[in-house]
């Protein structure tokens, strides 16, 4: 089971979550029962609710090669962002760091 350690963007840790091998990034984050800022503001509540159309739902996911490849939806939305991630594009399918963009800095 891979382990996700959640990290806002002032680089303090929100906690680690054991997941399943291909669970989906997004519903791990929201599933926790920390508070895992993958949306900001206003998108808490308009978002696309994972379906790859909003691209509001932004994280950085280290390393790489722990999850899937970018999908279509994120070579679209992320075109100019190479080193992000939309979570609810992303399985895990190891040990990564993912850091959230909302949140202090
Ligand atoms: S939730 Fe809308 S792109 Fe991920």
């Amino acid at each position: 089971m891979p382990k996700v350690t959640f990290v806002r963007r002032d680089g303090s840790v929100i906690g680690e979550k054991m997941v399943e091998d291909g669970e989906n990034l997004r519903y791990a984050a929201l599933d926790y029962d920390k508070d895992v800022p993958i949306y900001c503001h206003l998108f808490k509540l308009a978002n696309c609710h994972g379906n790859g159309l909003c691209g509001t739902d932004r994280v950085m996911v280290s390393p790489a090669t722990a999850v899937n490849p970018r999908t279509v939806a994120e070579r679209i939305h992320l075109r100019k962002k190479p080193n992000l991630r939309l979570s609810c594009q992303v399985e895990i399918h190891g040990d990564c760091t993912v850091t959230t963009m909302c949140g202090r800095r």
